[in-house]
């Protein structure tokens, strides 16, 4: 006997061959479970909204938006709801949903529907632009949330067990993303299937194999490194276990808020920032790691090169070569200005106070440098295939050039000399 399948899952089915019918099927499911006039429903087609299948509705005069997951998950979107209210109940500015159903197998979420830019938009029209007001604007709510995000930190922060860490659903943006999720074997997961093994692909149709590149000494824009690709991911491996993390202590944090994940709210005097979609939020999120991804994702992912990687090859230069084992990179690739003070920000109102904290509390490992640049590697890396040779995905020779000279440079320290990631480093650094 098979299980039927369960109303969304059914409308997934359909929605792969008539969008139409399908709309039309989730339209009466959502008069059903909420009992309301749904009105105007469409599925969204964004290609960069992986996990969810949503989109909009109206009723009753008012406009909503509603999501559910790709994947059939009991926990999913009741997880999001509860996850929510962890962060509005700290005072967070977070997204709640106004209807959610928990019934199995048809778990929606509905939420009053925004019509605000999100803040990757935004910023990602300042990187070019010169408008001083606008960029002044979203700096002082960048700074605004960094010092809600750091109160919120100090009034959470508490010890938690290794078992309390292990519980937290960030570790599946990082460790669980090296390994095979049913078996646990490293490596696995993303990791695995994105490099190890393959065939690289770099300018001038040059080509490199995994145990090459990975075992090479970087050195980039003449600066040589510490460690190489491979050990990098080892060092991750061990050090990013969840049990391990526990190290540093818990607290309450969204841990996705990549600015994908961020609205843009325009005010008369300021502008002002909120959280959405808070699927591995927590109240014991290791407290290294609770900043790091929105640290990597809002200011070195740009400009360009990790979701754009069709204007990068246009707008930027890069090129590698690999000579008695030493990879080297050049590229003309930097931030820009807006990055640099959205970086500045990050630095001086959250994590340098937030490290000195730590340390007063007798929380901060030895070893905190590496545990955050850990995750500023792991970040592009895990996120999108950066290969663009064997099963390449987005990536083409010159974005992934640049990509690996980023996430290379994140990783660890130059031997001598400084880059951006020593030089924020050294501006966060507890006395
Ligand atoms: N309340 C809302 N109103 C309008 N659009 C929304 C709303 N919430 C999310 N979106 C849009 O849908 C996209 C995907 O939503 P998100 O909650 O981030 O789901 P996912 O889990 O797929 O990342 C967002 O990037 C945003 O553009
Ligand atoms: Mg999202």
């Amino acid at each position: 006997m098979t299980t039927p399948l369960s109303r969304t899952a059914e409308i997934r089915a359909v929605a792969r061959d008539d969008l139409q019918q399908a709309q039309a099927m989730l339209q009466a499911l959502l008069c059903d479970l909420f009992d309301l006039p749904v009105e105007g429903l469409k599925i969204n087609l964004d290609k960069y909204s992986l996990n969810s299948l949503n989109g909009f509705f109206s009723a009753s005069g008012k406009d909503y938006f509603f999501k559910f997951h790709q994947e059939e998950g009991e926990e999913a979107m009741r997880g999001e709801y509860y996850r929510a209210d962890i962060l509005a109940s700290a005072g967070l500015p977070v997204d709640q949903p106004v209807y959610m159903s928990t019934l199995p197998g048809e778990q929606v979420l509905v939420y009053a529907r925004r019509s605000d830019p999100r803040f990757s938009d935004l910023l990602y029209e300042l990187d070019g632009s010169q408008d001083k007001d606008a960029i002044q604007r979203a700096v002082e709510a960048e700074a605004d949330l960094n010092r809600r995000l750091l109160a919120t930190a100090k009034d959470s922060l508490h010890p938690i067990t290794p078992a309390q860490s292990r519980a937290e659903p960030i570790h599946r943006l990082f460790h669980e993303r090296l390994i095979d999720p049913a078996s646990g074997t490293y490596p696995g997961g993303r990791f695995k299937h994105f490099y190890v093994g393959k065939r690289f692909a770099f300018p001038n149709e040059m080509g490199l194999d995994w145990q090459v590149l990975s075992s090479a000494r970087p050195v980039i824009n003449g600066l040589e490194y510490h460690r190489s690709l491979g050990e990098l991911f080892d060092l991750a491996h061990r050090r990013y276990q969840p049990e391990r993390l526990a190290d540093a202590g818990g607290i309450i944090a969204h841990g996705d808020a990549h600015n994908a994940n961020v609205w843009y709210e325009r005010g008369v005097a300021s502008d002002r920032l909120a959280f959405f979609d808070p699927a591995f939020a927590g109240r014991d999120v290791p407290s290294l790691l609770a900043e790091v991804k929105s640290t990597f994702h809002n200011v070195f992912a740009h400009p360009l090169w990790l979701y754009s990687a069709d204007l990068t090859k246009e707008r930027f230069s890069a090129s590698v070569r690999h000579e008695s084992g030493k990879l080297f990179i050049e590229t003309d690739w930097a931030l820009s200005p807006v990055r640099e003070q959205m970086l500045t920000v990050k630095a001086e109102i959250f994590w340098k106070p937030w490290l000195a904290h730590l340390k007063a509390q007798g929380l901060l490992p030895e070893d905190w440098e590496d545990v955050i640049r850990i995750g500023l590697f792991l970040s592009p890396t895990l996120v999108m295939n950066l290969n663009a040779g064997q099963g390449a995905d987005l990536h083409n020779p010159i974005s992934s050039a640049i990509g690996f000279a980023v996430a290379l440079s994140a990783g660890s320290r130059p031997v001598s000399g400084k880059d951006a990631f020593s030089s924020f480093f050294d501006s966060i650094m507890p006395d």
